[in-house]
């Protein structure tokens, strides 16, 4: 299967895009960050009209994931607009061009679609109610992809892992804080279920494979607070775990509201795999060990100079 990746040069598309799958070809698009990949790279940007459409005639891809996205909270505070149309029009416009042309579509959305207040677990018949901008632009994404393209997977997703930038995720947070020596807040009332980018890369992958279409939750199958995995992070690399100051969210000062409860299901994922979905603690030793084994500088070298 040839998979053509959005966002290539982001924190999930750089993993999927880097990912051993086997007998599948990947093609990464970027807009300006990536060179030298080891996997072949398209340069476009996504807005340009007509642009989606070109390529899939001229890459002829089997599937899309569609990573690209405004995934930071507190700028699509600050450009409702832009983040509406990135995260809600194009991917129904993307969506569709596939449709038509017959490509699988995968498109990632967010656990935070939910306000957090639901005292249990959700599952993929709850109703959203997104507190954020960043999370009604990508809720209307949803629903603008389903429209385009009902065999479409939509995968509200959580994850970690090593990025290019080194920064992008919640475990770098904590690494590059704690391997400092430097405190920082772990917040003890925002529960939530990360996944290890790796092993999302691979789920969604055998999701395609297995033909599996509709909404699924795609995160990992242990739920803990974000101060206790900051603890765990570091434990993991044998750093101080006192420097990670318990904290509730609601004094933190972040622009965006942010939900309390990102609890969600994964019994719809695991029973249409037929399979089971890692935990955290497995995803935060493959995190260290691929530190060990020089991943995140092997992601360096792909960094347009
Ligand atoms: N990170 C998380 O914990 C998390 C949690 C839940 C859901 N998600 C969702 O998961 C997906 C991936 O998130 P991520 O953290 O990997 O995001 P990210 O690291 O911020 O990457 C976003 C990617 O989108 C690309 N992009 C933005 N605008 C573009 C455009 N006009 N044309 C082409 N590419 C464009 C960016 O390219 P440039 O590098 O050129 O800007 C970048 O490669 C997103 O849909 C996000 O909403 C993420």
């Amino acid at each position: 299967m040839k998979i053509l990746i959005t966002g290539a040069s982001g924190l999930l598309g750089l993993n999927l895009s880097l990912m051993e799958i086997g007998t599948h070809t990947i093609v990464g698009l970027d807009r300006s960050k990536l060179a030298r990949t080891p996997f072949e790279l398209i340069r476009a940007d996504l807005t340009e009209p007509g642009l989606f459409s070109r390529l899939i005639e001229t890459v002829k891809p089997d599937a899309v994931i569609h990573t690209a996205a405004n995934a930071n909270v507190d700028s699509c505070e600050s450009d409702p607009q832009g983040a509406r149309y990135l995260n809600g029009e194009l991917p129904g416009i993307l969506a569709g061009c596939s449709a038509r042309a017959g490509i699988r579509f995968v498109h990632i959305s967010t656990d935070a679609v939910f306000d957090g207040t639901k005292p249990g677990i959700y599952t993929e018949a709850d109703i959203p109610n997104p507190l954020s901008t960043y999370a009604q632009t990508k809720l209307f994404g949803e629903q603008m992809v389903l429209a385009a393209d009902a065999r479409a997977i939509v995968a509200r997703v959580n994850f970690f892992g090593w990025s290019l930038s080194g920064t992008r995720s919640l475990s770098e947070f904590f690494y590059n804080k704690l391997a400092a020596g430097e405190q920082c807040n772990g917040f003890t009332d925002v529960y939530f279920c990360p996944l290890f980018v790796g092993d999302l890369a691979a789920t969604l992958v055998r999701m395609l494979d297995k033909g599996l279409s509709g909404l699924y939750h795609v995160v990992g199958s242990e739920a803990l607070s974000k101060y206790d995995f900051g603890q765990r992070i570091a434990r993991q690399f044998g750093f101080d775990p006192a420097l990670v100051i318990p904290k509730s969210v609601d004094e933190s000062g972040l622009k965006a509201r942010r939900s309390h409860n990102l609890r969600l299901s994964i019994h719809k994922l695991s029973t249409d795999l037929g399979q089971s979905i890692p935990g955290v603690s497995t995803g935060i030793e493959q995190f260290y060990t691929q530190l060990q084994q020089g991943y995140p500088q092997k992601m360096r070298s792909y960094q347009q100079v």
